[in-house]
């Protein structure tokens, strides 16, 4: 019996793809690196539902070599790889995994807080090179943690988990939101103030905005220097919410007392990149989602978000529902006596 062809770019955690294969005439890239360009796009030419990942771009000439496309499904809470407005006028329907990975980003969110107040990183370097002879009164001193400021800027399902957390640690919190989240707020005790002000007042300022025309770069020369020079600054949201250039000089001229990094702009470093030559920068490969339950689950609601979209339900997860109507008739055309 035919079935609608579904990409997977890349194979995933969990059973979440023995149910797509069972539903669909699945194809799945095997390799452990994202599909190359043309590879994608062939890919997406003779398919009705693709599966990507944040490292998929799908723009507006994939979309246009895709005439079948009916949904896109992406496996993220941020969907900046994909161009919104080409697939909202090419009628494709685009889903993501909100509110899954809340608690685990949330979780390694504190585990970079946690790691660049008390340098343990550096510690850990420090220890492997044979340096440790003794204990020394004044050997790797870090900032402590209960007690002091966290800046919170964005306040949705991550920043939220984690002013939870921060609360356990005694810290007192600042947010920063376009709206007012008058519930979190109660519930953490915490204060809503503008940009400038949480940027002056925080130890640690953490950073749960969406990546958009409006938040990229938003951390920029004026506000790096806004901030203590002592503050450390957090991102586990994406790499370019912060210009890059200006991070460094911050932390050349130690106008911050670090950062810690999971998103970076580009992903992955290249070996030669200037932030690498700070100690006082943590880094990870963008992996603050990455346990094995969050995985399974966000591999999941992908699957459940393009199931349902071959059927023809507008999934919860949908970003671009406002193109319902004439997605239902494109999908019907597209997809023909599959539908
Ligand atoms: C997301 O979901 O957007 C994360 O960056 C990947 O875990």
């Amino acid at each position: 019996m035919a079935r609608p062809a579904v990409f997977v770019t890349r194979p995933l955690p969990g059973d979440a793809l023995k149910l797509l294969g069972r539903r669909t005439d699945l194809r799945v890239w095997e390799d452990e690196l994202p599909p190359p360009r043309e590879e994608l796009s062939r890919a997406a030419a003779g398919c009705h539902g693709l599966l990507t990942l944040l490292t998929d771009r799908v723009d507006a000439e994939l979309l246009k070599a895709a005439p079948d496309l009916v949904t896109v499904s992406n496996m993220a809470t941020g969907y900046d790889n994909i161009d919104l407005a080409s697939a909202s006028r090419r009628r494709v329907l685009v889903t993501r995994t909100p509110g899954v990975l809340s608690e685990t980003v949330a979780d390694f969110t504190f585990a970079l807080l946690l790691a660049a107040a008390r340098r343990v990183a550096e510690a850990d370097r420090y220890v492997r090179a044979g340096r440790w002879k003794s204990w020394g009164p004044s050997l790797l001193l870090g900032r402590d943690v209960y007690g002091a400021t966290l800046g919170i800027v964005g306040l949705g399902g991550v920043g939220s988990e984690v002013a939870k957390r921060a609360r356990g640690f005694g810290m007192r919190l600042l947010y920063h939101s376009r709206t007012k989240k008058p519930a979190v707020e109660k519930r953490y005790r915490l204060t809503r103030v503008s940009l400038d002000q949480l940027l002056r007042n925080s130890d640690f300022v953490t950073l749960h905005v969406p990546l958009t025309e409006a938040t990229r770069g938003m951390i920029g020369r004026r506000e790096l220097r806004t901030m203590k020079d002592t503050a450390i600054l957090i991102n586990t949201g994406r790499g370019d919410l912060v210009d890059r250039a200006a991070l460094v000089d911050a932390l050349k001229w130690r106008r911050i007392g670090g950062a810690a990094l999971d998103v970076t702009s580009p992903e992955p470093l290249p070996a030669d990149d200037p932030l690498l030559q700070f100690d006082n920068v943590t880094l990870a490969p963008h992996i603050a989602s990455a346990s094995v339950e969050t995985r399974s689950r966000m591999a999941g609601l992908a699957v459940e978000n393009l199931l349902a979209a071959l059927d023809g339900r507008l999934p919860r997860d949908t970003v671009n529902p406002k193109i319902g109507t004439a997605w239902r008739a494109a999908r019907r055309s597209r997809l023909g006596d599959l539908a």
